[in-house]
């Protein structure tokens, strides 16, 4: 007999129930589908019942009570947190290069001299396999903290054959060792590396004819994303990377549209990527096109904050049909955060999203962005139990009450992991 958890009598319970199948767009994404004075009955790892609280005291009962009892009164339960955009693993931070930023220099100049992304990418190539995982560890810990249940990882910062597979192999012990499970990504094009300067092309072969191979092969990556922009990859360079990413197996995810209109959104649409993040700067046909082809927008008001840029276009974005999901984008550069309740403040406070938007964009909406939904993202008989309380006694709490850690419990897989 499995462990029976009762979670009992909350004042809101947020479901984000009926979109495994494909995410919310349009005006379903202001539907989290909110229950009131409702209990969750959760066996072993699974969910096995949701809904008024009287009926699930009655299950309990007739299954001869819970092994856990845990007294949601006054509080809010949602769907454990998806984080579907982080570079988890990572050597050392760059709070020098802030101050900078914070005088005036622009994020890409800093990258220009050879600084930002390649600063982190020397940390991290000098730093042993054992102490990227030991780092992220402590971040993931953090991400648990704040309601955090499944997060996206990123390479990117190795940027060498070796330390690119350094970086998927850290992925993978993490997921293995932690109870945050980790999706991985491969982003071999987070930046052309010194060596390949004055030949970037000759840095996009070595990406497709050697990394993803070794990456594919060994199977450390389900996803692979590259960081379109203006003076890093272009979109060609991006398509080429992409289709040979989908030739092995592995899906299209990318970095679209964040400084300047490059064609982003457009080329995430045509590859049929999962998602196109960012997209600060992404074209109104290129949305439109991505509406067409089913491509999730993952939106990064963290990092639009943190870099002083005027966030993306939400309202435009949800009007036009593309499922909207949420990151925090957790790097050293551009957005040294996990904590995703405050990126749920910033897509109301900046880009104008509704609470309830804003949680259907962290759970159910962020599983499909990294291939889950089946899984995760919502609170479903079947679905993982996956869970957080909080101490809000609705779901606007979470966001209103910004930058305070309203989590209070959280179940991985059924059991308790934060309390
Ligand atoms: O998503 N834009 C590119 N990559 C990251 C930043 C990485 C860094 O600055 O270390 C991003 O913002
Ligand atoms: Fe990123």
């Amino acid at each position: 007999m499995s462990r029976i958890t009762y979670i009992k009598g909350a004042a809101q319970v947020a479901t984000v129930a009926g979109a495994s199948e494909a995410p919310k767009r349009g005006a379903a994404m202001a539907d989290a589908g909110i229950l009131e004075n409702a209990g969750i009955v959760v066996e072993g790892d699974r969910i096995a019942f949701v809904g008024p609280d009287a009926e699930a005291r009655r299950y309990v009962a007739e299954r001869g009570g819970a092994d856990v009892v845990i007294d949601a009164a006054g509080k809010t339960v949602t769907p454990g947190l998806v984080d579907p955009h982080t570079h988890l693993v990572f050597a050392g931070y760059r709070e020098v290069e802030w101050v900078r930023r914070l005088q005036g220099t622009p994020y890409l100049e800093i990258l220009r001299e050879g600084g930002g992304i390649l600063e982190t990418m020397r940390r991290t190539r000098a730093a042993s396999e054992e102490e990227l995982v030991e780092a992220a560890k402590r971040r993931l810990d953090r991400f648990l903290l704040h309601g955090v249940t499944t997060v996206e990882a990123k390479s990117g910062y190795g940027l060498t054959v070796a330390d690119e597979l350094k970086q998927l192999r850290a992925v993978r012990r993490l997921h293995e060792a932690h109870p945050v499970d980790v999706v991985a990504t491969f982003l071999g094009a987070h930046a052309v590396p010194p060596e390949y300067r004055h030949d970037p092309d000759a840095y996009v072969a070595l990406v497709v004819d050697e990394m993803l191979p070794r990456v594919a092969d060994a199977g450390l990556a389900e996803f692979c994303d590259v960081f379109c922009e203006e003076g890093v990859f272009t979109v060609a360079q991006a398509r080429r990377i992409l289709e040979a990413a989908k030739r092995w197996g592995l899906k299209p995810k990318l970095h679209a549209d964040e400084m300047h209109p490059c064609g982003g959104a457009e080329l995430a649409a045509e590859v049929r990527a999962v998602s196109a993040d960012h997209l600060l700067k992404a074209s109104p046909a290129g949305v439109a096109r991505m509406a067409e082809a089913g491509v999730v927008a993952v939106l990064l008001p963290g990092t639009a904050f943190f870099l002083r840029e005027p966030p993306a276009d939400a309202r435009a974005i949800i009007a036009a049909g593309v499922p909207v999901a949420l990151a925090t984008d957790c790097n050293p550069g551009s957005s040294p955060t996990v904590a995703l309740p405050l990126i749920m403040s910033l897509a109301c406070l900046t880009m104008g999203l509704t609470p309830e938007e804003a949680l259907v964009a962290s759970t159910i909406n962020a599983a499909h962005a990294v291939g889950r939904a089946h899984e995760i993202g919502s609170i479903e008989v079947g679905k993982k139990a996956d869970l957080v309380v909080f101490d809000a006694p609705n779901v606007a709490h979470i966001p209103y009450q910004y930058g305070v850690n309203l989590v209070d419990t959280v179940l991985k897989n059924g059991a308790v992991v934060v309390e």
